[in-house]
């Protein structure tokens, strides 16, 4: 690797905290810096606050040799050569983004300016953010000549975040500016250049030495977009599914089979076509409402989002249904929950379809027994225990007894239950998969009631409508 870079990342939430231990990963001297005390103390005395697959090891390796962290951000941004801004960019009352952390930061940073500087917007922002990072530096009396801005999206996935950083399917670069666009292309240059991949201690991943990713250099404006219409487009993908999944079980067809064909078109692909409960996190539905906020503002009417917002929160209220037509009444019902956090790998449940339907099921009068193998200390912060809501400690518990078990997140160990233990336990063998993580008729054999989305309800005994033909089903990508 060429010299080190010295970098500032703002913000130690996913997107902060990952890029600045695989910053270091790669080579760079990086100053994290976050304005929660607690979280710097924890941090520095080598806590871990999210759950993220290798990072954890990263941060072993590199704190506090190659990774410093401190609340002192005037200090990080005089040390820094580029300063990266990571901070929260929560929806507001409109569906807008708010905007008021990247606003502060900006301010801050400008007021510590002595040398020349990048400062570079790495959340999700709308189209005109930088623009107003570089009015905001300007207004704080920073000469042009000590800065430029440049917008550098992150597409990481919480779960997979790390190894989506250093194997990434691109690296994007916005910026006016060739001298900011510079100094990216040298921080990155330990990936496009491959040197990190040759490295026998590196995270494993697709890149290697002969697939290298990709540094597009564009405008400001086109970063920009390019991370909202990237979100914005895998929304779409999975809702697009999510209502073929529902002419699937209206027909008899099976969704996996049919996403499967769909996906083998290079043009489509077969990624995001999973249908299920919907889709939930941190990013899609706030971005999907800021991207169509964005255009609303221009007078562009982006009447497809607003339908894929409509067809995500429907998703939820089906499966909630199809649970109400398995059990008759809610009242004083048992049932068992698989899954609170928002997809499988990870702790977080913003915005989770579980936690939505379980809310929604405890309204109703149903005692609940939930097991995640992540999320459990995070729902019960929202959800505290009580008498109709039960936190376990693996899937037979949550099954103990149950008129039904609901699988709502697709964890790789919910996929591999041991069936005839599952069958053993719930009161009547109801299972209402909102993930597809079983095949029907596989499951009708082992004696359940097997309901899922978009394909045929199972019941033992009586054969599965829709036959698999000489359709193998793929290793899903969980
Ligand atoms: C997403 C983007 O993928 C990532 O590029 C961006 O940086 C941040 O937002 P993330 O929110 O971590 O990442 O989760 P992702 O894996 O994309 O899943 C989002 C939601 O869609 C989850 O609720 C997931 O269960 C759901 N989903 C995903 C489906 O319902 N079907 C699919 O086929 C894929």
């Amino acid at each position: 690797m060429k010299s080190p870079v010295c970098i500032a990342v703002v913000g130690s939430g996913y997107v902060g905290l990952v890029a600045a231990a695989c910053f270091a990963e790669i080579g760079h001297k990086v100053f994290c810096v976050d304005n929660d005390e607690s979280k710097i103390a924890m941090l520095q005395a080598g806590g871990v606050p999210i759950h993220e697959e290798y990072l954890r090891e990263l941060l072993e390796r590199h704190h506090p040799t190659s990774i410093t962290f401190t609340t002192d951000l005037a200090g990080a941004t005089r040390e820094a050569q580029a300063i990266f801004i990571a901070v929260g960019t929560p929806q507001s009352g409109t569906g807008s983004a708010d905007l008021s952390y990247v606003d502060a930061v900006a301010s801050e940073i400008a007021r510590s300016i002595d040398s020349y500087k990048v400062i570079v917007e790495k959340s999700t922002v709308p189209v005109y953010t930088n623009e107003w990072i570089r009015r905001v530096v300007e207004r704080n009396g920073v000469p042009r000549e000590l800065f430029d801005v440049a917008s550098n999206p992150e597409f990481l996935r919480e779960g997979t975040a790390v190894v989506d950083f250093l194997h990434t399917d691109r690296i994007v670069v916005g910026t006016d500016a060739p001298r900011a666009a510079d100094l990216l292309s040298a921080i990155y240059e330990p990936l496009t250049g491959g040197s990190y991949y040759q490295w026998a201690n590196s995270v494993p991943g697709h890149c290697h030495v002969g697939n290298l990713p990709p540094i597009v250099h564009v405008s400001t404006k086109a970063a920009e977009l390019i991370k909202h219409a990237s979100n914005s487009f895998l929304a779409v993908k999975i809702s697009f599914m999510n209502v073929v999944a529902n002419i699937c079980e209206a027909v008899g067809a099976d969704v996996q089979q049919v996403a499967y064909g769909v996906g083998l078109d290079a043009r489509i692909g077969p990624k995001f076509l999973q249908a299920g409960v919907g889709y939930g996190g941190s990013c899609f539905p706030k971005d999907v409402a800021a991207f169509r906020y964005v255009a609303e503002q221009f007078g562009i009417s982006f009447g497809l989002l607003s339908e894929v917002e409509k067809i995500n929160a429907e998703q939820k209220q089906r499966f909630f249904q199809k649970v109400r037509s398995a059990l008759w009444t809610f009242r004083g019902k048992k049932l068992g929950v698989l899954g609170l956090a928002f997809k499988g790998g990870t702790d977080d449940i913003r915005d989770s379809p579980a936690i939505e339907i379980v809310e929604k099921l405890l309204q109703e009068g149903c005692a609940i027994d939930a097991y995640d193998p992540a999320a459990m200390e995070r729902t019960a912060e929202i959800l505290p225990p009580s008498a109709n809501m039960h936190y376990v400690g693996d899937a037979y518990a949550a099954a103990e007894g149950k008129d039904a078990l609901l699988i709502l997140t697709d964890w790789q160990e919910f996929a591999e239950l041991d069936l005839e233990r599952l069958h053993q336990r719930l009161r009547y063998p109801i299972i209402l998969d909102g993930r597809n993580l079983y095949k029907p008729e596989h499951m009708a054999s082992h004696g359940f009631s097997y309901m899922s989305v978009g394909r045929q309800d199972a019941q033992p005994g009586r054969e599965v409508l829709v036959k698999a033909g000489s359709f193998v089903e793929p290793k899903r990508a969980i």
